[in-house]
């Protein structure tokens, strides 16, 4: 497991707003049958758990920069490095009473993400790694599945929602293509814990597009510390400024990339 004092910071910071989740998630299931509706609750908790992470973090490394789902960017005397926080991944499920979301955090160091935690307070599973460091899930060592042929391949992806209609045909074909070669698809809803499936070898590839840098930047690290491949859909390295990714172990990932470059 990782012990440095990075990866300590992360993970009381990410406990604590988690703690702070999972007990909004147990109000949510009281507010789904009220005539108001989560929406408002959810988004408050959501905020909460930023306003935590954002808190935690200032006080044990001063000066860094933040990007943020919720408040954006805030910039810090230290421009070297770059919090990546999505407080609440997966809100929808939230919002739906559904326990699979997560807290996702990523610290960028000149340019590159050098170290990523993805926490789920419900099931209370954490994913963490640091470069060099290899990857862990709950202090055990992950790697990527074995898997190798897109037949026995479990394929996670992200769906645009009806907000996204625009985006809906070009993800329909990619549907199609992929469909018709992988054993089984899947849509979890929480872009880093679909790449913590990657990383810990439950799923064997994931692809996305319109995915936004506090989405995945945790979820890579992750994926490439437990030996896996992580590329934008052109098979370059620009998935957190082309928001778009495609994952996987070698095999999987090449193979899933090659379908959907032909849909
Ligand atoms: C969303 C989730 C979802 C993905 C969306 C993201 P949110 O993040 O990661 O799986 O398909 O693109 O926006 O809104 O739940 O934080
Ligand atoms: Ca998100």
């Amino acid at each position: 497991m990782i012990r440095s004092a990075l990866m300590n910071v992360m993970t009381a910071a990410a406990m604590k707003a988690g703690r702070g989740l999972k007990r909004d998630f147990g109000e949510v299931e009281n507010l789904q049958v009220s005539v108001k509706g989560p929406g408002d609750f959810v988004t408050a908790a959501d905020r909460r758990a930023e306003k935590t992470l954002f808190e935690e973090l200032s006080r044990a490394r001063p000066g860094y920069c933040f990007l943020m789902e919720e408040s954006g960017a805030v910039e810090g005397a230290d421009k070297s490095h770059v919090w990546h926080i999505d407080p609440l991944d997966g809100t929808s499920n939230f919002l739906h009473g559904i326990p699979i979301f997560a807290v996702s955090v990523a610290l960028e160091r000149d340019g590159q993400i050098v170290a990523g935690l993805v926490y789920n307070p419900a099931s209370d599973d954490l994913y963490v790694a640091e470069k060099g460091q290899g990857a862990f899930h709950n202090n055990r060592r992950m790697r990527v599945a074995a898997r190798r042929t897109l037949a026995e391949s479990m394929v996670a992806c992200g769906i645009p929602p009806l907000a996204g209609l625009a985006h809906h045909a070009r993800f329909q074909v990619e549907l199609a293509a992929v469909m018709a070669k992988v054993g089984n698809i899947r849509r979890l809803g929480a872009a880093a814990l679909d790449l913590a499936m990657v990383a810990s070898g439950r799923c064997d590839g994931y692809w996305e597009r319109g995915i936004q840098t506090w989405d995945i930047a945790a979820g890579v690290i992750l994926v490439k510390e437990a030996g896996g491949f992580v590329t934008d859909l052109s098979g370059g390295p620009d998935m957190l400024t082309k928001s778009e990714i495609c994952a996987g172990n070698e095999a999987i990932h090449r193979q899933l990339l090659d379908l959907l470059r032909k849909a």
